[in-house]
């Protein structure tokens, strides 16, 4: 749906609702105001992502009563994660909105953007989730000789993937608060079973395997289930590994990984857009022993990134970085990052994308003083998962190469990225960024997906979760 919609919709709602002028252009004033302060936690329908949804009916703080509104607006919450605002905003800001939170909305009014963009979707939503299933996949766009299949289903909002060493994939969520098993006993290339194994975690995104043990990052502690792959069908018990990460949930999700030296790497994203917190332990990576000891830092300048991976050769961690928003649809570029060596800083918050200096951080900085990306990814198309291949199914030009998936901008004019995109190196350096999976987008604004992580199982078929359709998909290489 392109914006000049969606200010029109708007502005039926409000025309209906609100009779008076003056509130319908404070209205106005407050969905601007809110799209570019507040959805990254509520969501751009305000339906909520690590903030609650704010149309749901269901109030923490009391009735949505424009006085309410503007107390917790302005105060924040403080330790459950949402900022106040009154440091930022004016008082005029804050009552804009307000008016455009407390605007009545049904949950009608509230999709009606949605709805309307979305009309061979719902149609669609009409029909079996089988043919459902079967419209997204043959609209996928894979190059010659490979196929897209659903592996596993019902996996609502699937994050990051650990497959183990018998199989089993375990995949972390957002929202659902739940962390999965899913299991592809007969082998046949679909995972028959999906079983949570943990739920009620505050947004568990991040999984990994050491040594046996699932790791599992929420928000501000991670947690470990030993010898998972005995124990994941009974509700297996956890243990509390680091309990005392930063609570801020705005970039607060946790991806987690081991590392080929046995120790377990987790970043810190920077609690805001873009802020300057270098002597905290955000926009840092850090990593630990598996007893959660010696917890220290390993890079820093780094705003959010939600996937490493280790090159299978050279054994350097490669990394994605988010670059920040309200700097134009087209700039910054998010970033793929090496890091050979602990001690490394990539830049922010003074330099964005390797070249472009903060308009307010970086004035006395030189982009130059940085380690600038190896890959340039595009503005907005919010990097994600990474994984190098490390098969042999796919054909030679693959091999030991990284695909990377590519979640998609959610302020941008045009929607970008929500594709997975693969990454050609010689001798370990970037050659070229090509397009392997497009069609999460559809018509260039009807979303059906939402990559996420990248795994590769034993038979050198790959995984792509997709948190939007709470899916995973399957790729493989028939040559056909
Ligand atoms: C960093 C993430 C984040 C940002 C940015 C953020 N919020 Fe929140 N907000 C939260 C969280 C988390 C809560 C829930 C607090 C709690 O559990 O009590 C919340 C709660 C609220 C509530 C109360 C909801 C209720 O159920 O009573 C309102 C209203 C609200 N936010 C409005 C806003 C507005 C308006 C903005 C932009 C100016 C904003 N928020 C920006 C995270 C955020």
């Amino acid at each position: 749906m392109n914006k000049s919609l969606r200010l029109r919709l708007a502005g039926l709602l409000c025309l209906s609702v609100l009779a008076p002028f003056a509130a319908h252009a404070a209205v106005h004033a407050g969905e601007k105001l809110y799209q570019a302060h507040c959805a990254a936690c509520h969501g751009v329908k305000l339906e909520g992502a690590t903030g609650p949804s704010l149309i749901d009916q269901v109030w923490l703080h009391g009735a949505p009563t424009k006085a309410n509104l503007i107390t917790v607006i302005s105060k924040g919450v403080a330790d459950k994660g949402m900022p106040a605002w009154s440091p930022t905003l004016s008082a005029a800001q804050i009552a804009q909105l307000a008016d455009f939170v407390a605007q009545p909305r049904t949950a009608a009014s509230a999709a009606a953007p949605t709805a309307a963009s979305a009309a061979p979707a719902s149609a669609a939503a009409k029909t079996a989730p089988a043919d459902k299933s079967a419209a997204i996949l043959s609209g996928m766009k894979l190059p010659k000789g490979f196929r897209i299949a659903v592996y596993a289903d019902k996996v609502e909002t699937a994050r990051s993937m650990a497959v183990s060493d018998s199989g089993v994939v375990y995949v972390g969520s957002r929202k659902a608060g739940k962390v999965y098993a899913l299991v592809d006993a007969d082998k046949d290339g679909v995972a028959e079973k999906v079983v949570t194994i943990a739920e009620g975690l505050q947004n568990p995104i991040g999984v990994t395997l050491l040594n046996g043990a699932l790791y599992v990052a929420e928000i501000s502690r991670i947690i470990r289930f030993d010898n998972i792959d005995a124990s994941y069908a009974a509700k297996p018990a956890y243990k509390v590994v680091k309990a005392d990460l930063p609570k801020e949930t705005w970039h607060g999700e946790k991806f987690i990984k081991a590392g080929p030296d046995g120790k377990i790497y987790v970043p810190v994203g920077a609690p805001c857009n873009t802020c300057n917190k270098e002597d905290q332990p955000h926009s840092k990576i850090w990593r630990m022993n598996a007893d959660g000891s010696n917890f220290e830092e390993y890079a820093r300048g780094i705003r959010n990134t939600v996937g490493f991976a280790w090159h299978p050769q050279t054994r350097d961690m490669w990394f994605t970085d988010n670059g920040p928003d309200m700097m134009g649809d087209n700039t910054p570029s998010c970033e793929l990052n090496v890091a050979p060596k602990a001690g490394l800083h990539f830049g922010f918050p003074y330099c964005h994308g390797g070249v472009l200096p903060d308009p307010e951080f970086g004035k006395a900085q030189s982009c130059e003083q940085y380690v600038a990306p190896v890959a340039k990814l595009g503005p907005h198309v919010a990097p994600l998962g990474l994984a190098f291949y490390t098969g042999t199914q796919f054909p030679q030009q693959y091999r030991n190469n990284l695909f990377i998936a590519e979640h998609g901008s959610w302020n941008r004019e045009n929607k970008i990225g929500y594709k997975v995109s693969l990454v050609t190196l010689y001798n370990s350096k970037v050659v070229s960024t090509t397009t392997f999976i497009d069609g999460f987008l559809r018509d260039g604004d009807e979303v059906v997906g939402r990559p996420v992580d990248i795994a590769v199982l034993a038979d050198g078929s790959m995984l792509v979760s997709d948190d939007h359709g709470g899916r995973v998909y399957r790729i493989t290489y028939t040559g056909k």
